[in-house]
């Protein structure tokens, strides 16, 4: 499922004849980045001119990508040999890989030291882009490429592997060893903790994808290609699985490029393996109510009057509360099954707030939370203009989201010896880059798809069953019409707080919406997650999980046996010797995901160590931390540690009137639930200036 395609190619036609190499055909280059290469006006003049060119390249049909170069000329061949530099820089200006090298203005500093970016720039004022919005992910481990540079390990099957064993195909691991018919409910924890992880998750990172959704080569579409043609990297189905009768593979495509790294780099006449783009802010900033970037964040508000507001869409019955405004533009996932409704999806700072029913309840409660909040303070402060309330008001949300994550939400996940090893807060390190890590976006926090249950209870205010019934959940993906014609946000909302989550088992892994239901409304082959969470590991070049193990310090590993410590189930170990034949082989997310559970934790070794790592970054290097002395007075701290998910649920959903005062914890309604009026809030009196002139 594509959040963007739009086609865009800077091509030269090379005319060449050399001892190990013939070329004659288009070097085309994907731009990496459209929104920049657009919206640069030095290029726009370009952009119209190009058009022309595109529209011809694509009648044509007669674009050629150029992996054809054959690979054991590259330490003899350097594009500069093939294209004289002069073209090579031009290219690199059109296809954005110059437009997107930004660097950033911080010199307003009496907005960078009060309120965040929406881009994430000037967070760190000596390194303005660490943090910001696309970039490339951080690494903490080298890339492995099967050639060492770009092509994802395994692509070849008898290719330069360093062991003799090929790697399976990430839908044999599927099948064999992620998909569960069977659900072991959490004893501890509600469904919440599921989607206040996804939630979260959305807040850091989203992978930009290959800008076309189609093969360089011909223009086919990667939904009906079988073969690796880039970007198309489809997942391969195999003979004897119930999918082959209904398609050789499932849709997949890379994930783009940074300009300069992978194909692109030997334009730059060098070697960089190939990294890939995070749209999003890395920070805590509540980007994915606001958005990444000014555009996106102009698109939300409103600036009717100067109330510092976002936009508002139907008002929902009885009540003053409303729904997320539609995102206008063409028509688009949701309402891909013209039987079941014309509802568009809804808009909010993060692309994939449709993605799922209960992701898109979170979504609403979270922009009316903005709104009341802005209300209140033009309330007290009626002298601020609309961007004083509107920035004011963002941070406070932003603020809470860090509360909420590190307060209530990790210590369920990393435990009491996790939250050790996270260690208290010591005050902004400016020598910390908060940049989200390859491996965590692309396996470790995906352990989330182990949580998630394959139904969406749907609850009324005493927590029965509504009319409409609960819903599988293959029939909750980008259906916001079931928001609007079944009952609201809130039945979702009391099915996450009011039932049970998913207990990770290392034999239970995924359900079976997720690997074999997985956007079947709008694929005409489904997806799968887990074989997509694998295939991805391999497209970013994660290393495997051995090397994780040197990382974390765990101990060496020469057989399988040696994995007894973290995988205590010897079926587990069987399953992976029979798939990987060596443990040097063995993918990072299916490993995380089969090691035992530390007690008290939702996470095994290799996972909490990585968590560790990348939830201090994410708070010892952002300026605006919320407990960051300067960044709030002391009052309105003491305040800001009120918050809850609680309460935000009580004064945002549609009308709920009884929570826990934790949600994430289980309880038995009535009983361990609280009145809405029982739960602390912020007090937000502590945000009226009064003492001015002082
Ligand atoms: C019903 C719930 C969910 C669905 C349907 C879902 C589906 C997906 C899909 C389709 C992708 C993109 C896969 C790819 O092409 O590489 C993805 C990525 C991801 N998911 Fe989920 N997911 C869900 C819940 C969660 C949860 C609960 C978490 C974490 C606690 C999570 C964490 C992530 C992360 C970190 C990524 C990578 C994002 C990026 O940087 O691109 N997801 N998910
Ligand atoms: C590419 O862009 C740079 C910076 O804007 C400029 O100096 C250079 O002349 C451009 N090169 C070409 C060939 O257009
Ligand atoms: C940076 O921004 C300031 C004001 O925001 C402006 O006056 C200045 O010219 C800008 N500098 C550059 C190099 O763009
Ligand atoms: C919509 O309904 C019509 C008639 O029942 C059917 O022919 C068509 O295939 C349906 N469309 C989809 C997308 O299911
Ligand atoms: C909630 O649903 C249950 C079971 O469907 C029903 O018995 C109960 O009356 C409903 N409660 C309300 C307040 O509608
Ligand atoms: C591994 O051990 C070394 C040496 O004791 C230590 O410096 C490092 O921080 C440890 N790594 C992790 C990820 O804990």
């Amino acid at each position: 499922v594509g959040y963007s395609s739009i086609h865009i190619y800077v091509c030269v036609y090379i005319y060449l004849f050399q001892p190990c190499i013939s070329i004659m055909g288009w070097l085309c280059v994907e731009s990496s980045i459209n929104e920049h290469w657009i919206m640069h006006s030095q290029y726009s003049h370009t952009v119209t001119h190009f058009q022309h060119f595109i529209n011809y390249l694509s009648s044509r049909v007669f674009l050629s990508y150029f992996n054809i170069f054959p690979l054991f000329c590259i330490s003899e061949f350097r594009y500069n040999d093939l294209v004289s530099p002069h073209y090579l820089n031009l290219i690199a200006n059109l296809s954005g890989c110059t437009a997107h090298r930004r660097s950033p203005n911080c010199s307003d500093i009496c907005f960078h030291q009060k309120y965040r970016t929406h881009d994430g720039t000037c967070n760190n004022l000596q390194n303005p882009m660490w943090g910001a919005s696309m970039t490339a992910f951080e690494r903490i481990l080298k890339p492995v490429y099967e050639n060492g540079f770009n092509l994802p390990r395994g692509v070849s099957p008898n290719s330069f592997s360093t062991t003799q064993y090929p790697l399976p195909l990430p839908r044999i691991v599927s099948t064999k060893m992620v998909g569960t018919a069977t659900i072991t409910p959490d004893d501890r924890y509600t469904h919440m903790l599921m989607q206040w992880g996804q939630f979260l998750d959305h807040d850091l990172d989203q992978t930009v994808p290959a800008l076309s959704m189609s093969r360089f080569s011909d223009g086919q579409s990667c939904s009906s290609v079988c073969t690796n043609d880039p970007p198309c990297f489809p997942i391969l189905v195999p003979q004897n699985d119930a999918r082959a009768a209904n398609s050789q593979c499932m849709f997949f495509v890379r994930s783009s490029p940074v300009c300069g790294s992978g194909m692109t780099s030997l334009m730059m006449s060098s070697v960089y393996a190939r990294e890939q783009i995070n749209q999003l802010t890395a920070y805590i900033d509540a980007s994915n109510v606001y958005g990444s970037s000014d555009r996106e964040s102009e698109e939300l508000r409103d600036h009717t009057d100067q109330r510092g507001l976002l936009k508002k869409g139907l008002p929902i019955p009885s009540s003053e509360k409303h729904l997320l405004p539609f995102s206008t533009g063409p028509p688009t996932e949701c309402t891909r099954d013209e039987n079941e409704s014309l509802i568009p999806c809804f808009l909010a700072g993060d692309h994939r707030a449709n993605e799922q029913l209960a992701l898109t309840a979170m979504h609403t409660l979270w922009f009316r939370e903005h709104n009341r909040i802005a209300t209140e303070l033009f309330t007290l402060n009626p002298h601020w203009d609309g961007d004083t309330i509107y920035n004011e008001a963002r941070k406070i949300v932003g603020a809470q989201m860090q509360h909420i994550t590190y307060s209530h939400w990790l210590p369920k996940i990393l435990g009491d010896r996790g939250m050790k090893m996270l260690g208290h807060y010591k005050g902004y390190n400016p020598n910390v880059n908060s940049g989200i890590i390859n491996s965590f976006a692309t396996a470790a926090f995906r352990f989330g798809h182990t949580l998630i249950n394959p139904i969406l209870y749907r609850l009324n205010d005493t927590f029965g069953e509504i009319p409409e019934g609960h819903l599988p959940l293959h029939k909750a993906f980008f259906s916001p019409f079931r928001i609007i014609q079944e009952g609201g946000i809130d039945p979702l909302l009391r099915g996450l707080f009011g039932v049970a989550g998913k207990l990770r088992v290392p034999s239970q892994l995924l359900n079976l919406e997720l690997t074999e239901k997985l956007f079947s409304m709008a694929h005409s082959v489904a997806l799968d997650l887990a074989a997509t969470n694998i295939q991805r590991g391999r497209d970013h070049g994660i290393p495997p999980y051995t090397d994780f193990r040197v990382f974390c310090n765990l101990t060496s590993v020469e057989n399988f046996e040696d994995l007894h410590n973290e995988i205590k189930d010897p079926n587990i170990r069987e399953k992976l010797k029979k798939l990987y034949g060596t443990p040097l082989n063995i993918d990072l997310w299916p490993a995380l995901m089969v090691e035992d559970l530390i007690p008290g934790t939702r996470v095994g070794p290799t996972l909490m160590c990585l968590f560790i790592t990348q939830f201090q970054r994410l708070r010892d290097g952002d300026r605006f931390w919320y407990e960051n002395p300067g960044v709030f007075t002391p009052a309105q701290v003491t305040q800001l540690k009120q918050a809850s998910l609680a309460h935000v649920l009580c004064e945002n959903a549609d009308n709920i009137q009884q929570v826990q005062a934790d949600v994430f914890l289980k309880a038995e309604y009535p009983q361990g639930y609280m009145n809405c009026n029982e739960i602390p809030k912020i007090d937000l009196r502590v945000w009226q200036d009064c003492c001015e002139g002082q």
